[in-house]
């Protein structure tokens, strides 16, 4: 016997092909992201997310000399979402960042990291499914229906019953 995930998105040209809601929280994660503390990187990282309270709330990824403390942008946003307004859902969160290492990209939608899939789960398991949209500084527009579709076969608190 066999089980299959299967999972898809979708994908955009660019933000003009949003709607305008879509493409307001986008632009949102990418003039945060200049607002990131990543001076060990140079890769600057914005998240925003619509609350179910329609509050936008921001993050960046945060640093630190000591290397593994960094916490990504996707994290911090969820930690100042939910002290901010407890007990309230994200629909979606956009994501965006912008490479200073060089000067000609930035272009490519990035895609969570493993420990930020693992707390984007947690998140939705509280709450409810979250869209997830990805991009650059500009270009392509990848949008995700639900953040567990990238963490297939998670690990949950279920789990620990
Ligand atoms: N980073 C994020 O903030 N989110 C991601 O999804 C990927 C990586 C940050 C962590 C670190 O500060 C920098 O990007 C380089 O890994």
């Amino acid at each position: 016997m066999k089980e299959t995930c299967n999972f898809s998105f979708e994908v955009y040209e660019s933000i003009d092909e949003l709607n305008a809601q879509d493409a307001t929280l986008l632009k949102h994660a990418r003039q945060v992201a200049e607002q990131a503390y990543a001076p060990y990187s140079n890769f600057f990282v914005g998240a925003a997310a619509l609350m179910d309270n329609e509050a936008i709330v921001t993050g960046t990824n945060q640093e630190n000399a000591s290397y593994p403390v960094t916490l990504c942008a996707e994290r911090a946003l969820m930690a100042t979402a939910t002290s901010i307004h407890p007990n309230i859902g994200i629909d979606t969160m956009a994501i965006s960042y912008h490479n200073h290492n060089a000067n000609t990209n930035s272009h490519q939608p990035i895609s969570p990291c493993g420990m930020c899939r693992q707390s984007l789960v947690e998140f939705e398991t509280r709450h409810h499914a979250m869209r997830i949209i990805l991009s650059g500084l500009s270009g392509k527009v990848y949008i995700i229906q639900q953040a567990n579709q990238l963490l297939p076969l998670s690990f949950k608190g279920d789990n620990l019953k």
